[in-house]
């Protein structure tokens, strides 16, 4: 079948890896980058399949809803999958009015563009959001966030990604707007923004610069390759229910600082360093306001149900993103020249 796919935040770090493997799987559909650029959107993603055929750009805000709308007729859109957000919980806490307008109210602005072109013909049609684990607030040592938890968000960041998941149910359940959500636990991999912890970290070891571990580094994450979270989203659009929830994530928790010190072990190891010597740049800082403990997912009903289940292992797939990110160099640069410097410094010194 060929099909028109809308994807919003193309450009960034999971929207990238969406669209690579859309545009090479599925010669006959058409997918549609739409991106606004900040900071974190990087056409550089996307150099490998930016000349196919079945793939275009269009810089657009996802707020602008009469250019919005315009995008869904000029390309005859039939799905979409909305990626593009405002996504640094500490860039919520400096500044959360930008999250409330991008992730609410650009959410709102594609919902009720979708609702408008598709004028009650959903045959064939489904608005995919992608979310996050966040909204369902912090877990204490025990138990795993299902599709049943409530929900119980504490950062801007996380309040506005469930402020838009309801207006999402809620254009499903009062126009009978098709639509799916995943929410998914943390992602690494390559073309990740540096203002995250991974690639941070390794841009910081290689530069012997120090490593700003919040409080005591005891909060828990739950990683899952990107590629990954991208094959789940190709095959819940495929395959999932409309109107239903699916939680995503590796079964992979880490204590923040176990995962630091694994990072710096084999990038010591890669750089001919001595093991572990990178520890010293370990630098303990004032713990994130609201600072959620503990986030792991269980998704157990993606593989009863859809039969999916994370390809590589946490140790194979580290290894790859830290040599991806030694190999990346100029793309290290691109991305951390300019604004950044002064992000880093607000937020850092
Ligand atoms: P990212 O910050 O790397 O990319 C966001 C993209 O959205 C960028 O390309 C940016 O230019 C674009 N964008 C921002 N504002 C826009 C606007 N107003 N109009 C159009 N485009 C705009 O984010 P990411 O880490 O790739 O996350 C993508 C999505 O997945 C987000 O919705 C996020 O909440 C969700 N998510 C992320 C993770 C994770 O670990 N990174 C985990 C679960 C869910
Ligand atoms: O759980 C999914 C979420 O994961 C996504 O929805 C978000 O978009 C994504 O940014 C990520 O949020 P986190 O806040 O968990 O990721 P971050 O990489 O910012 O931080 C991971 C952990 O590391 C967290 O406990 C805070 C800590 N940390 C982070 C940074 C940037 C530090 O100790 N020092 C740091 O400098």
């Amino acid at each position: 079948m060929k099909r028109n796919i809308l994807v919003t935040g193309g450009a960034g770090f999971i929207g990238s890896h969406l669209v690579r493997l859309l545009v090479n799987k599925y010669p006959k559909y058409h997918i549609i980058n739409m991106d606004f650029l900040t900071y974190a959107g990087n056409l550089e993603n996307l150099k490998d399949v930016e000349h196919k055929e079945n793939y275009s750009f269009t810089k657009c805000d996802i707020c602008d809803f009469k250019k919005v709308k315009q995008v869904f007729l000029d390309y005859k859109i039939d799905s979409v999958i909305h990626l593009a957000a405002e996504s640094h919980v500490d860039r919520s806490i400096e500044d959360p009015f930008s999250f409330a307008q991008t992730n609410v109210m650009g959410t709102l602005s594609l919902l009720q563009a979708a609702k408008s072109y598709w004028n009650g013909n959903f045959n064939n049609k489904v608005f995919y959001h992608v979310s996050t684990d966040e909204v369902y607030g912090s877990l204490g040592d025990e138990g795993l966030f299902t599709e049943n938890t409530n929900y119980d968000p504490h950062s801007p960041y996380s309040a506005s990604k469930a402020s838009s998941d309801h207006f999402v149910r809620a254009y499903s359940d009062t126009y009978g707007l098709p639509i799916i959500i995943s929410n998914c636990s943390n992602n690494y991999g390559s073309f990740q923004f540096p203002e995250k912890l991974i690639p941070l970290f390794i841009n910081n070891i290689i530069n012997n610069k120090p490593l700003p571990v919040y409080g005591k580094g005891e909060n828990v994450r739950d990683w899952l390759f990107v590629k990954d979270h991208a094959r789940a989203i190709d095959l819940i659009l495929h395959k999932g229910k409309l109107g239903d929830t699916y939680n995503i994530g590796g079964f992979n928790e880490w204590k923040n600082i176990d995962l630091i010190k694994v990072i710096i072990k084999k990038v010591d190891r890669i750089l001919g360093r001595e093991e572990g010597s990178s520890e010293k740049l370990i630098t303990y800082v004032t713990d994130r306001a609201g600072h959620d403990l503990r986030y792991a997912i269980d998704s157990s009903k993606l593989k009863n149900e859809l039969g999916w289940e994370p390809s590589l292992q946490f140790e194979e797939g580290i290894e790859k993103t830290i040599k991806w990110y030694l190999d990346n160099k100029d793309w290290m640069d691109n991305v951390t020249s300019g604004e950044y410097q002064d992000y880093y410094n607000k937020i850092y010194n």
